[in-house]
């Protein structure tokens, strides 16, 4: 054996080894301006915003390594609480920080964002797949971040209310884990007392964390919200839009 084949064996076999942590997807490029204008870590954030997102960061990954979750549902009472600004966040930062791939879902299929956010106009989204109209494969996308990917959606007005069921989600997420066995699954969902779609979601996956949006959000909706989330494992809240002097931007509390 020649010096130097044995490294270039080494070589690939590690990069079969990043391959199998990392699954192939259709890389994507983002758009700086709308990161920017959609408030996301990756535009131009203060760091104290930094500082919120990775204290919420440090909170939750306690909690999945303490409970070996793989998939965590974010969602609220009501449209335009935080959802998507949290969950996308908070994937971001677990992917800068962290080695394993984080996947985030926009499991808000009726009125998807996410995509949006990053200024990437998806041809297939989550909506497709639950039609089955699309692959898992057609749908994944490689964001810019290393470790970080995205399932997107798109605008859905033929989405019939039976295409979405809880045994079609299970089968999702199942395909999912299995297809990132290392992966943590981040799910933007469905406000939970707004439409049913958010019980589709909820029950089949292992955590959820409920945004609040300080001075909106009425103690009456987040009652109402803990009912609807009975059977399933709530494990903290996010307040959002907190002023500064109750503590920084956001505050999470396990
Ligand atoms: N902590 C925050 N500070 C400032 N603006 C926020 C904050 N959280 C959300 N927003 C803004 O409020 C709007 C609704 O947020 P979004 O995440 O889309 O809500 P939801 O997904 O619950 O409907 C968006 O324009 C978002 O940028
Ligand atoms: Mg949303």
């Amino acid at each position: 054996m020649k010096s130097g084949e044995g490294s270039a064996a080494t070589d690939l076999r590690s990069e079969r080894a990043v391959e199998s942590i990392y699954p192939k997807a259709r890389p994507v490029i983002w758009s700086q301006l709308a990161m920017e204008e959609s408030r996301l870590i990756t535009g131009s954030p203060t760091q104290q915003i930094m500082d919120c997102y990775s204290l919420l960061r440090t909170r939750v990954l306690h909690r999945v390594r303490q409970h070996r979750i793989q998939t965590i549902g974010i969602t609220s009472p009501a449209p335009r609480d935080g959802k998507s600004l949290t969950s996308t966040n908070l994937a971001l930062s677990i992917a800068m920080g962290e080695s394993h791939p984080v996947v985030l879902i926009d499991a808000d299929v009726r009125r998807p964002t996410l995509a949006g956010l990053f200024g990437i106009e998806p041809e297939v989204g989550l909506g497709d797949y639950f039609m089955d109209e699309a692959s898992l494969e057609d749908l994944l996308l490689k964001l810019p971040q290393k470790g970080m990917y995205l399932i997107p959606g798109r605008a859905q007005s033929r989405l019939r209310p039976e295409a979405l069921s809880s045994d079609k989600v299970l089968d999702f997420t199942l395909r999912l884990k299995r297809m990132f066995p290392n992966g943590l699954l981040i799910f933007d969902m469905p406000p939970a007392l707004v439409g049913g779609d958010v019980v589709a979601f909820a029950p089949n996956l292992d955590a959820t964390l409920i945004v609040v949006a300080n001075r909106r959000t009425l103690e009456k909706e987040i009652q109402q919200t803990m009912t609807v989330m009975e059977d399933v494992n709530v494990i903290g809240t996010v307040l959002n839009f907190a002023e500064e002097t109750i503590s920084r931007n956001e505050y999470y509390k396990a």
